[in-house]
């Protein structure tokens, strides 16, 4: 699935004197660190299909660098927890081109296309 962005934002890019391609590089972004803009979309794009939400779900309108909303702190949070489990137990997996930079536990591997992880059967 292809998703497009809207034309109302830019990705944050060095500007002094920075050769193309330009990394994304926000005070606001503190765990999808030195990427590309496309890539860092990329990752965005992954976040949605994997919870299956939209953006306007994390961001707050207009403004992708705010921290206003809380579900956008959680989801940072997700993706430091994201980053130690493959850091710890899947170091030497090298993501194929397209799929997540996070490496081999994703978004996807929890909350395989929801919100919120199902909760396991029979629990009450
Ligand atoms: C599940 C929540 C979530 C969804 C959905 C999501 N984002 Fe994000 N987005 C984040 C988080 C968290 C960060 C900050 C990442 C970090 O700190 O490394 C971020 C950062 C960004 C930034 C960088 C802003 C800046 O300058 O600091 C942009 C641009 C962005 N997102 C665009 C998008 C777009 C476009 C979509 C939809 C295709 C999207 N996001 C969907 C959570 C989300
Ligand atoms: C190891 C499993 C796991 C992974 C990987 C994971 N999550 Fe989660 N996530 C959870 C669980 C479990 C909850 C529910 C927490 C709760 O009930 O309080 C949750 C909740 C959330 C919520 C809050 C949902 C709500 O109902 O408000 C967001 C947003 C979220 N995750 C985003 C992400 C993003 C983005 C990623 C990838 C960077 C990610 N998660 C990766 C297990 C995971």
């Amino acid at each position: 699935m292809a998703l497009l962005l809207g034309g109302s934002f830019s990705f944050v890019a060095v500007s002094a004197q920075a050769p193309t391609p330009t990394v994304v590089d926000s005070p606001a972004v503190k765990v999808l660190t030195g990427l590309l803009a496309p890539e860092f979309q990329e990752e965005m794009n992954h976040m949605v299909q994997a919870l299956g939400v939209s953006c306007g779900t994390c961001h707050t309108r207009g403004n992708f660098a705010s921290d206003d909303n809380p579900k956008k702190i959680t989801a940072r949070r997700m993706l430091e927890m994201t980053k130690a489990i493959n850091n710890q137990f899947f170091p030497d997996h090298k993501p194929k081109p397209g799929e997540s930079v996070l490496g081999r536990v994703t978004c996807y591997t929890c909350h395989q296309g929801q919100a919120t992880p199902k909760l396991p059967p029979g629990g009450d």
